[in-house]
C-alpha cells in the first residue's frame, strides 16, 4: 500500500487544472501560431496552410480519439501536411499538452 501512494499522487497530477496549466504555456509556444489562441485551428498561420491545422473544438476530430495517436502525432509530426514534428518536448510535455488540448473537447 505505502509503495502506491506516489503513483496515485501522478494520477491526480496529471488529470489536474495544474498540469493543463503547463500544457498551456507549452501550446502558446510551440502551437499556437497555427492552431489557434481558441485551439480552433485559426491561428495566424493557418491562412497559408493546406490542409488547415486541426480545430480541436469539433467534436468529431475527438471521436474515438486515444492520447498515444495524439502523442505519436506531436512528437513525429503528421506525414503529407504542415504538422511538424516535435521531437525535443519531453513525455511530460506532450501529457501536459493534450491535457491541455482536451479542455477544448465539448462534452457530450
Ligand atoms: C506549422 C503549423 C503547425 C504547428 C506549429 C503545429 N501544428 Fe498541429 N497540425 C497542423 C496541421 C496543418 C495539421 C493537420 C490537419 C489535418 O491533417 O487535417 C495538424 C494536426 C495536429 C493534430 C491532429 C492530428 C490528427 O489528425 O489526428 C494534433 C494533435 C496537433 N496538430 C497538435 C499540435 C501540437 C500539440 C502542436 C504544438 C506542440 C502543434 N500541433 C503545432 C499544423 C501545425
Amino acid at each position: 500500500m505505502k509503495r502506491a501512494l506516489p503513483f496515485l499522487m501522478l494520477g491526480l497530477a496529471v488529470s489536474s487544472p495544474a498540469f493543463a496549466a503547463e500544457g498551456k504555456s507549452l501550446y502558446t509556444a510551440n502551437c499556437m501560431a497555427c492552431h489557434g489562441v481558441d485551439a480552433d485551428g485559426k491561428g495566424p498561420a493557418a491562412m497559408a496552410l493546406d490542409p488547415k491545422p486541426t480545430d480541436f473544438t469539433a467534436p468529431a476530430f475527438w471521436d474515438g480519439k486515444e492520447n498515444k495517436e495524439l502523442k505519436k502525432i506531436i512528437k513525429t509530426g503528421k506525414p503529407g501536411t504542415p504538422m511538424a514534428p516535435f521531437p525535443q518536448l519531453s513525455d511530460d510535455d506532450v501529457t501536459a499538452l493534450i491535457a491541455y488540448l482536451r479542455t477544448f473537447q465539448p462534452q457530450q
